[in-house]
């Protein structure tokens, strides 16, 4: 692609798909000039500093942990799902780097994720045609003409919502509730009587033998602060390219352009057209950023993009997120990821294993199979064995709670439970109980390809 000059709106002088038509013109400027007078919500420091720690994912050296909401909600803001949203998170990220030796990088789809990209523009229920919901900055999930109109006020109150979200979310993070002491106390609530409480019980008991004895030796975590918080990242899909724009600043120190909406932000797979609004705007911005690879993406299509959004090869700055449905791996990423060494590029590779996954449920609602989940997740590692790449991270859609969105897991939640608390304002997520089961199973997986990586390195030394 052509690099004629980038700014924050070059944008806009591209084809873009997916952006809702504002009928009031004058009001979008408004609050687009109301955004770009408010504080950031993240620092250009905090993003590079994810940037170095995907770079050691890229190096094979740590795990990607991505996952919230696919839509967060302006009626369920409350802290205590971002509370249960965050433990669950904790969890799955101890047995990770417990169970695989790892560390984790923690991303959540949260403090950000409003925009929807949708199959079509408009929804038709019993005869009536309205627009689609594209998610509450943009418009409302109630189906009537008044409520489908997207509204751009709605981005000042997502704004302040992720404000609020990540407020909570720093000091979850920092103020000693992800201390790793903790470890046992983050099995109050329902998990505790989970079908996987007992492996859980588990790691827990061995980070506590492991604090006891690091204490013992004069390590404790009143000195060592990585013992008592961690780094937490947000992310979102950078859709709403006005909303973006208006979050857009230069940092002081470096003069570089960053999003200060999240650390890191992707590109959906229906927005990634290389000479399109949505791919202008990311290529310009210095955050980590991830892109989605669905099964229309080619090998030369791939490049392409990689030429356009990391031209420089950065380490860290690239995340590849495939989501091509179970069965469906085999067939794609064996040829993405020839094309990537062919030409050494530096990606993080990650599974979004729920996005080529969606079924219709007979019972009407929109579900994934929790078999499908984790069949797409051993596929995903299967190639890389095969191919001798770094299988980097999974991409969860999950919550805290314990909601019936996704059949099947260790409850086998059934076709006809999906009603009894099915809450997505959009796709279905993973329950807190079927998300920890999916991590240790991405567990196992990873010590099993550290095990075999770590052989033939022995050997070496031996030899
Ligand atoms: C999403 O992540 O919510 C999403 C819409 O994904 P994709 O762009 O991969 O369809
Ligand atoms: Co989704």
């Amino acid at each position: 692609m052509k690099s004629v000059a980038w700014s924050p709106s070059s944008w806009r002088s591209k084809p873009v798909a997916q952006m809702p038509g504002y009928a009031d013109g004058a009001a979008l400027e408004s609050v687009e000039a109301q955004l770009a007078g408010f504080p950031p919500l993240v620092f250009a420091g905090e993003a590079r500093k994810l940037k170095r720690a995907l770079a050691k994912v890229a190096a094979g050296e740590a795990f990607l942990l991505q996952g919230g909401d696919c839509a967060e909600s302006f009626a369920e803001h409350s802290a205590d799902n971002i509370r249960d949203f965050f433990r669950v998170f904790l969890q799955m990220s101890v047995v990770l780097t417990f169970a695989a030796a790892s560390p984790v990088i923690k991303v959540g789809r949260i403090a950000g994720q409003f925009a929807k990209p949708r199959s079509s523009d408009f929804e038709t229920v019993d005869g009536v045609t309205l627009p689609a919901y594209r998610g509450d900055i943009v418009n409302d999930i109630s189906f009537t003409s008044e409520g489908r109109q997207p509204d751009p006020r709605r981005q000042i109150d997502a704004y302040r919502q992720s404000a609020a979200t990540l407020n909570l979310l720093r000091a979850f993070a920092t103020g000693g509730y992800a201390n790793l002491e903790n470890a046992h106390r983050w099995m109050l609530g329902f998990v505790k009587d989970s079908p996987q409480s007992g492996r859980y019980q588990e790691v827990a008991d061995r980070i506590t033998e492991t604090l006891g004895f690091m204490k013992a030796i004069g390590l404790d975590a009143e000195a060592h602060q990585e013992l008592r918080a961690t780094d937490f990242y947000t992310s979102h899909e950078a859709l709403l390219l006005g909303f973006e724009q208006a979050l857009t600043r230069i940092d002081s120190t470096t003069g570089d352009p960053y999003a200060t909406s999240g650390h890191m932000l992707w590109v959906g797979d229906r927005t990634r057209q290389p000479d399109h609004a949505h791919v202008e705007y990311m290529r310009g911005i210095k955050n980590p950023i991830g892109l989605k690879c669905g099964p229309s993406l080619t090998p030369d299509g791939l490049l392409r993009l990689v030429d356009a959004l990391n031209p420089e090869n950065e380490p860290g700055r690239l995340t590849l997120i495939c989501r091509f449905g179970a069965g469906k791996v085999e067939a794609h990423l064996p040829g993405l990821v020839r094309a990537i060494e062919r030409e050494g590029k530096v990606v993080v590779w990650s599974c979004d294993p729920m996005h080529g996954n969606t079924v219709k449920a007979l019972s009407g609602y929109k579900t994934r199979p929790y078999e499908q989940i984790t069949a797409e997740i051993s596929q995903f590692f299967d190639v890389h064995q095969a191919e001798g790449t770094y299988a980097g991270g999974v991409h969860l859609e999950m919550t805290g709670k314990n909601v019936t969105e996704c059949t099947g897991g260790a409850r086998s939640i059934s076709d006809t439970e999906l009603s009894d608390r099915y809450h997505s304002h959009c796709d279905p997520r993973l329950n807190a109980e079927q998300a920890i089961e999916v991590a240790f199973l991405v567990a196992e997986r990873l010590k099993r390809e550290r095990a075999a990586r770590a052989v033939p390195a022995i050997v070496a030394a031996a030899e």
